[in-house]
């Protein structure tokens, strides 16, 4: 069975790695990872690592690796469709059956036209006192929202009823097929019939910058689950790409911008004046959004809901948001589990002084640190210190080092001098552990032989080098998948010396130059659970070391000048293989 890529995107999604792990391992928090005894091989000291940031797994012992579906792969000994479709159960996702009905054949025009139309009618629907009258009042009445705030959003309502928005639709042209298209419509399996996907609900259009009508978003009326229902990425939609209000939040965000979970929070915040808020829709922040919003603006202050799954989801938004190069702050709003409720409860003057007194990322986890603690006793000081520490010791630069290590000094009342070495320390351990797993790789650059996953690499243990540099570089960053696909970088399938890295290679890039463009989950279906975890492990041997493009050209370079005796030796032309040499001692004298 064919599952659609959007599916297999939310499957991965949905499916948090620890909870699914959590179930079959006993898992450690160890930094930012989580550690435990593999489940595929007998070790008695862990080394099979969950990394929850990029939703992934490895062990450094036996090479298992991959995402949530990979594992289940091999828990549960499934083929990828299986394991997928166990998973899509396990959250409540539907895979869609019968022909494909992925919108990868409609111009993305046609998308925005039928959803403009769909926007009206439920647009209509919330103002028709007939079919409106409850929906209108929960907005206003419930919600507090007024007239003008409901307009701005273009908010609506979709009928209790299975077929009026399709009924209107097909009577303005659209076909029942385009209707499942963009996912406004699926087809009764008892009675072969269509019936429009989103009833009963609010509906929450989705608008893109360019003013396209892109998705809905609809929360239940009467507590029908789910509570809120997306539509599923079409064409002219990409959840990981889109980010709800930027529409207007792009104008007024020159300053910061606030990110929140909800629609319902953006909403109340807009209405407040704070128009630079915006959310990602139903899912957690992507890498793509944060770089979205680094296009916007400058800083970013986080507002997520203050219970546990928000201040987790807070942790992932800081790392992924720094990493972008912006500027973040966290707000914990203490007394409301969201903005929209705060707002509500104590009102914007008081927002507005808690946006002031946003903490930065750092003093925000310091702060939830010594929470925990009692520091008022030498042993609640020793281990949130300790804490603090390993926190501290994460910073890649220095100097943002030394002042988190004189702020933390002061307020635990310990001396800079004792938390700089315990946190120099800590990466001294840090980096030996690293040198030492990486030594361990090199080692068993003997276990290239025997390789099943990638039997060509013994052959050549400098192209099989290159090669994972390349990869891992491909995997990891999208300029690199850029410069390749722009030609600066010269690089095609058969400039790889292994089957298996070309294979990757046109993988990776046949998924980048798709429209939804490339994605890790993705990319599991076209591989065994064995190949998924030597992937896996590119990836982490390239994270956490140096990239740039110079690195990418100069493996690039070496596969080229091995590929190329290669293929003179397997030829037998004598002055191929001569001239093949001499450029690569050329290169080695330079
Ligand atoms: N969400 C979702 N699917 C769900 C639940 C939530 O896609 N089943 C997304 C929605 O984008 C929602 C956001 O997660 O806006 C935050 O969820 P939640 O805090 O539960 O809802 P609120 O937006 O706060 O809605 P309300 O205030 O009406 O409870
Ligand atoms: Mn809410």
């Amino acid at each position: 069975m064919l599952i659609p890529r959007n599916v297999i995107e939310e499957i991965a999604q949905r499916n948090d790695i620890l909870e699914v792990v959590g179930s079959y391992v006993r898992l450690q928090r160890s930094g930012s990872t989580f550690k435990g005894l593999c489940p595929f091989h007998s070790e008695k000291t862990p080394s099979f690592t969950v990394f929850p940031a990029d939703n992934s797994f490895y062990c450094f012992g036996c090479g298992a690796g991959g995402d949530v579906i990979t594992f289940i792969m091999k828990a549960e000994n499934l083929d990828f469709s299986a394991a997928a479709e166990y998973l899509a159960n396990r959250a409540g996702i539907r895979i869609p059956t019968g022909p494909d009905t992925r919108a990868d054949s409609m111009p993305r025009k046609r998308v925005y036209e039928i959803n403009l139309a769909a926007a009206r009618f439920f647009r209509d629907n919330l103002f028709d006192p007939k079919t409106g009258q409850a929906a209108m009042r929960y907005l206003t009445e419930e919600r507090g929202l007024s007239m003008a705030v409901i307009r701005h959003f273009g908010l609506g309502y979709a009928p209790n009823s299975f077929d009026m928005l399709g009924n209107y639709l097909r009577g303005l042209g659209y076909s029942t097929e385009e209707l499942q298209k963009c996912y406004l419509a699926g087809i009764s399996q008892r009675t072969g019939k269509p019936y429009d996907l989103f009833r009963n609900r609010i509906i929450f259009p989705i608008i893109d910058t360019s003013g396209n009508v892109i998705a809905f978003g609809g929360r239940s009326m009467d507590d029908t689950p789910p509570k809120y229902l997306n539509s599923s990425d079409t064409p002219g939609f990409k959840k990981s790409r889109n980010l709800y209000a930027l529409n207007y939040a792009r104008k007024n965000c020159a300053e910061s911008m606030i990110l929140c979970e909800g629609y319902m929070d953006v909403i109340a915040l807009h209405a407040a004046g704070f128009e630079n808020a915006v959310a990602t829709l139903g899912t957690a922040i992507t890498p793509e959004q944060a770089r979205i919003m680094a296009r916007y603006t400058k800083k970013v202050i986080i507002s997520y809901d203050s219970d546990a799954a928000g201040q987790n989801a807070a942790d992932r938004a800081m790392r992924l948001l720094g990493e972008v190069g912006l500027e973040v702050r966290v707000l914990k709003l203490s007394g409301a589990k969201d903005p929209d409720e705060y707002i509500k409860k104590f009102g914007k003057d008081r927002f507005r002084l808690e946006l002031e007194g946003s903490k930065s990322g750092f003093e925000h986890k310091f702060i939830s640190i010594i929470a925990k603690y009692d520091t008022e006793t030498a042993e609640g000081k020793i281990k949130a210190a300790g804490e603090v520490c390993k926190v501290i010791a994460d910073v890649g630069q220095s100097v943002e080092r030394d002042v988190y290590i004189s702020y933390a000094a002061e307020r635990l009342g310990l001396s800079a001098e004792s938390i700089k070495n315990d946190v120099e320390r800590i990466r001294r351990r840090r980096a030996r552990e690293f040198r030492q797993r990486e030594g361990r790789e090199v080692v068993s650059a003997a276990k290239y032989f025997g390789d099943k996953v990638n039997p060509d690499a013994a052959k050549n243990v400098a192209a099989a080098a290159a090669e994972e540099v390349i990869l891992g570089l491909l995997l990891l960053y999208d300029e690199y998948r850029y410069a390749v696909e722009e030609g600066e970088i010269e690089l095609s399938e058969s400039d790889f010396f292994t089957t298996f890295g070309g294979r990757v290679f046109s993988c990776v890039m046949e998924l980048h130059k798709s429209d939804e463009g490339f994605s890790y989950a993705a990319l599991g279906q076209y591989f065994t659970a064995d190949e998924a975890g030597r992937i896996q492990s590119l990836i982490r041997k390239r994270s956490g070391l140096d990239n740039n493009i110079e690195i990418l050209r100069s493996a690039v370079r070496t596969l080229k000048e091995e590929k190329a005796i290669a293929d003179a030796e397997r030829s037998g032309d004598k002055f191929a293989l001569i001239r093949a040499k001499r450029e690569k001692a050329k290169r080695g004298q330079q």
